[in-house]
């Protein structure tokens, strides 16, 4: 059944005090029939409330095994998919606001993928030569046509086990959205940069010549993350003259420059796990999302260790944002009411090909 969306006007005048009590007296009144998922970019008053939290690779597999009947996913609506599709039938994702996209999957969509294809199909055959692989921050529709063309998810945390099986398949790679987990990627598996070449999905042909075409080892789709975009190597320099003895560590989806310059890149779980286990002490620069950074500094000071957010501007993930305790308390008394709100459902022809590509990346990565 949808609600109206009107429904939410009552919770968004309430306070996230009053938000709290009621979400986990809902989360009482409903039990195991409910999970909740938090990705490590949610705010503070969302992420308490999480059953389980994690990196994308970390939560998918949380979906595929929870036996919950309601999965509310905090976090952006790719995840909210995943877990849709590797879940039962019977089994309903949620989340919480619908508005909470990812603009990095945004510049990727399947009629621009497919036009790709055909595109390169004038210069070589693409089914022989390339393997799509799509960052999990993508459309489920792009992962069905990664499993219709024998290709493959991967994650932040697996990019470089799920390349190196793309390459054993077949001679070249097409990496979309983000060119620059492509590009980190590759250049840590020895591939060089000028093998790795930009498809510009706004120029036919994606600008690049046939030759550029042929020579290349992996085509990079020319996307990217707003929030990781904005960090920049002067802010390396700048942490290094204050902390000598500091560490960088970034995520794979901050540039090519800024990677170089961090002693470790990873995903967000490998973030936090790195700065927890660090010796105490420490002092830590972060090109990862404000929340995450914050939360962890919080978590870790107590032991001696500074872990600063590189940017010296705020920048949060916004779509991450959305996902707020009114939201959440919303959706989650409507479910104590057996009342499904902002359910998503990718339809089963998309998610049986998406499906393909999904457990070929977690067997890849098991
Ligand atoms: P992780 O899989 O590392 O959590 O990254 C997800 C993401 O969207 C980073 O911007
Ligand atoms: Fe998408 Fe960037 Fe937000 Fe991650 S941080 S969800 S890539 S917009």
């Amino acid at each position: 059944m949808v609600a109206n969306p009107l429904e939410l006007h009552p919770y968004a005048s309430l306070s996230d005090a009053e938000c709290r009590q009621r979400i986990i007296a809902a989360k009482q009144a409903l039990g195991d029939r409910v999970v909740i998922l938090g990705h490590h970019y949610q705010r503070d008053e969302v992420f308490e409330h999480a059953d389980f939290s994690g990196d994308s690779l970390k939560l998918s597999r949380e979906a595929a095994r929870s036996n919950a009947e309601y999965i509310v996913f905090c976090g952006v609506h790719f995840m909210a998919e995943v877990a849709d599709i590797l879940s039962r039938p019977d089994q309903v994702s949620i989340l919480p606001d619908l508005s909470a996209g990812c603009s990095m999957a945004d510049m990727a969509d399947l009629p621009k993928v497919e036009q790709a294809w055909q595109e390169l199909a004038s210069v070589l055959d693409p089914d022989e030569t390339i393997t799509p692989v799509t960052y999990i921050n993508s459309d489920a529709n792009l992962k069905a046509f990664c499993g219709d063309h024998q290709g493959v998810v991967c994650t932040s945390t697996n990019a470089q086990k799920i390349l190196e099986w793309s390459f054993a398949q077949r001679e070249k790679v097409l990496f979309f959205p983000d060119q620059h987990l492509g590009r980190n990627t590759g250049v840590k598996m020895g591939i060089p940069l000028e093998q790795m070449v930009e498809w510009d999905f706004d120029k036919p042909m994606g600008g690049l010549t046939p030759d550029q075409i042929k020579q290349a080892k992996m085509i990079l789709w020319k996307g990217f993350c707003s929030v990781h975009q904005m960090f920049r190597p002067v802010q390396i320099d700048n942490f290094r003259k204050e902390h000598p003895d500091g560490k960088v560590i970034s995520h794979p989806e901050c540039s090519y420059e800024v990677c170089q310059q961090s002693e470790y890149v990873g995903s967000t779980e490998y973030i936090i796990k790195t700065i927890t286990e660090s010796e105490p002490g420490t002092h830590w620069l972060v090109g990862t999302e404000l929340n995450l950074v914050n939360r962890l500094h919080q978590q870790v000071k107590e032991q001696g260790k500074t872990v600063q957010f590189m940017s010296p501007t705020v920048c949060m993930c916004s779509t991450m944002f959305r996902i707020d305790p009114q939201h959440l308390a919303w959706v989650l008394e409507n479910l104590v009411e057996d009342n499904v709100v902002n359910r998503i459902e990718v339809p089963e022809k998309v998610a049986k090909s998406a499906r393909v590509a999904l457990q070929r990346m977690l067997d890849i990565s098991a």
